[in-house]
């Protein structure tokens, strides 16, 4: 059977969140890499409805703001200092109506439920339709309802006369354990009429939303209930401890869909894979694994232990080790790790290889080109088949501006060599171990401008003579027994300096 398609969603987001205990408004809290108020439109999008709209009030220009980022198509409907989500849902009506009159279904669902789903808004819209419900409501069973709204059905059909809020209902009806999870489909007509007829003599002085189902139900509608066993996915989030909880069961069922679709994650309780992130069969992940943003990790690619990548795209067999990234590209067959850091505009080329405490950022490294060891390496491009030795860096920095360094494919770069940018290193060049790259060397070429080496014979003698270190210098010179305690005077007179070239 085909969905139904809603002609609106309202997305509820004007409540004050004061339990969060934040500056930031609460459905700008995230999880997995998306905010709560994100997960709600996502949600509603998936239906595919005519029109979307959120209704603001507390932290109002900040919500905004994010919305016209994640969704500018959808309206926003400002809730006035009427409290109660029955005000909220009539601001929500007549901001769609200003525009066109709507007419068929409209879909209620609360901004800070973030697991809910689309496939349960459909079921929803299914018996709606099926039944030709005037609201279909959808609730949950709890052990403890505490706070919740208590959906009453009636004796003999099952259909729902109305739901009771926490604050307003008696003895008897606080034993009920299903509860209303705020979300609905009304007809569009129906819920119309019934928003009129609102009042606030109530507990809370509010006007109430769950008020529309008596009304429509005294009006002659019929009014159901689909209850889901999925309690999590219709929770709340009113603090910071539900949202950890909410966080971690998401992660959990994330983790779950890419296992059952060939992922191996070997340690699920420390691996976090944010929602839009992308993985393809015969991924491995090791614990303590971070994948946030829109990460792409391609088929074969070993993520782990211990790493972080955001916004990172991994090719087919790669494999990147303890190690921290961002905006970056990982090449097939390249390696990555351990203790390196990626940072935005790293292209490690196929097979290439970013070694042990490597930082790079702007950096073109070439097929087959390799940064083993300790080494900075900004503003670059490196050709293909490259080695730079360990512990060399661009000075790609004057104190003022940025400079680019470009080392062409097959060469050599030495151990220890400063690359001061700009600078060019031609194909097929050699740097001299400890090299100080001011001016471009040509292809072929070997650079070298270390200075000849001063040695000064017996000068820990001289300047230090009791030291551990003229002990240690006697004892090779075999001028004392290796066994012999006792500092003793050195019998050789010091010789003059003598300069040794290398
Ligand atoms: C509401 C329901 C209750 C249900 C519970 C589920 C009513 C009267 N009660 O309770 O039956 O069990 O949700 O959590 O509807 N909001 C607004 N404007 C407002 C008030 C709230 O937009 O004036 C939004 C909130 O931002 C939130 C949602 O509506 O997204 C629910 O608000 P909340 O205060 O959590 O629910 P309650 O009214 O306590
Ligand atoms: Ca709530």
């Amino acid at each position: 059977m085909t969905i139904p398609r809603p002609a609106a969603v309202v997305v509820l987001a004007a409540g004050e969140g004061t339990r969060m205990r934040s500056a930031v408004p609460k459905v700008l809290h995230t999880l997995a890499g998306r905010s709560m108020l994100g997960h709600a439109v996502t949600t509603a999008r998936a239906l595919e409805p005519e029109r979307v709209v959120v209704v603001v009030r507390h932290g109002r220009e900040a919500v905004v703001e994010h919305l016209a980022q994640i969704d500018p198509e959808a309206l926003v409907a400002d809730q006035d200092e009427i409290p109660g989500t029955g005000r909220a849902v009539q601001v929500a009506l007549a901001a769609l109506d200003a525009a066109q009159q709507v007419d068929g279904s409209i879909v209620v669902m609360a901004g800070d439920v973030p697991l809910l789903d689309a496939g349960t808004l459909q079921q929803l819209l299914l018996a709606h339709h099926e039944d030709a419900d005037a609201v279909t409501v959808l609730t949950t069973e709890v052990a403890d309802p505490t706070g919740y709204g208590r959906v009453l059905r009636e004796p003999g059909t099952g259909d729902v006369a109305g739901v009771v809020e926490e604050k307003d209902a008696d003895d008897q009806q606080r034993e009920i354990r299903e509860i209303n999870t705020s979300t609905y489909v009304f007809d569009a007509a129906v819920l119309r009429s019934a928003l009129t007829r609102l009042g606030r003599d109530n507990a809370a002085g509010e006007v109430y939303l769950t008020d529309v189902l008596a009304i429509a139900r005294g009006d002659g509608g019929r009014v159901r209930a689909l209850r889901t066993d999925d309690t999590l996915s219709v929770e709340g989030v009113n603090d910071r401890v539900q949202l950890a909880v909410l966080r971690a069961e998401l992660n959990r069922r994330i983790l779950e869909d890419w296992m059952r679709s060939g992922v191996t994650v070997v340690d699920p309780a420390t691996t976090w894979v944010d929602v839009d992130v992308d993985l393809a069969q015969d991924v491995t992940l090791l614990p303590g694994t971070q994948l946030f943003g829109a990460t792409t990790v391609a088929s074969g690619a070993t993520i782990g232990p211990d790493t972080t990548l955001t916004d990172v795209e991994v090719g087919p067999g790669a494999s990147v080790v303890r190690s921290h990234g961002s905006l970056a590209v990982i090449a097939a067959g390249a390696t990555v790790g351990p203790f390196s850091y990626l940072r935005p505009g790293t292209v490690l080329g196929e097979g290439g290889k970013i070694g042990a405490f490597v930082e790079t950022k702007n950096a073109v490294i070439g097929t087959g080109s390799k940064v083993p060891h300790l080494s900075y390496i900004g503003d670059a491009t490196i050709g293909d088949h490259t080695n730079i030795g360990a512990a060399s860096v661009t000075a790609n920095y004057d104190g003022t501006t940025k400079h680019r360094t470009t080392i062409g494919s097959h060469v050599r770069i030495g151990a220890d060599t400063m690359l001061v940018a700009p600078v060019t290193v031609g194909d097929g060049a050699f740097t001299g171990a400890g090299t100080v790259v001011r001016r471009d060397v040509p292809p072929g070429a070997l650079a070298v401008n270390a200075t000849s080496q001063r040695t000064v014979e017996n000068w820990v003698q001289r300047t230090r003579p009791d030291s551990a270190a003229a002990e240690a210098a006697a004892r090779a010179r075999g001028l004392r027994p290796p066994d012999d305690p006792a500092p003793a005077a050195d019998p050789t007179p010091a010789p003059e300096d003598k300069d040794t070239a290398r």
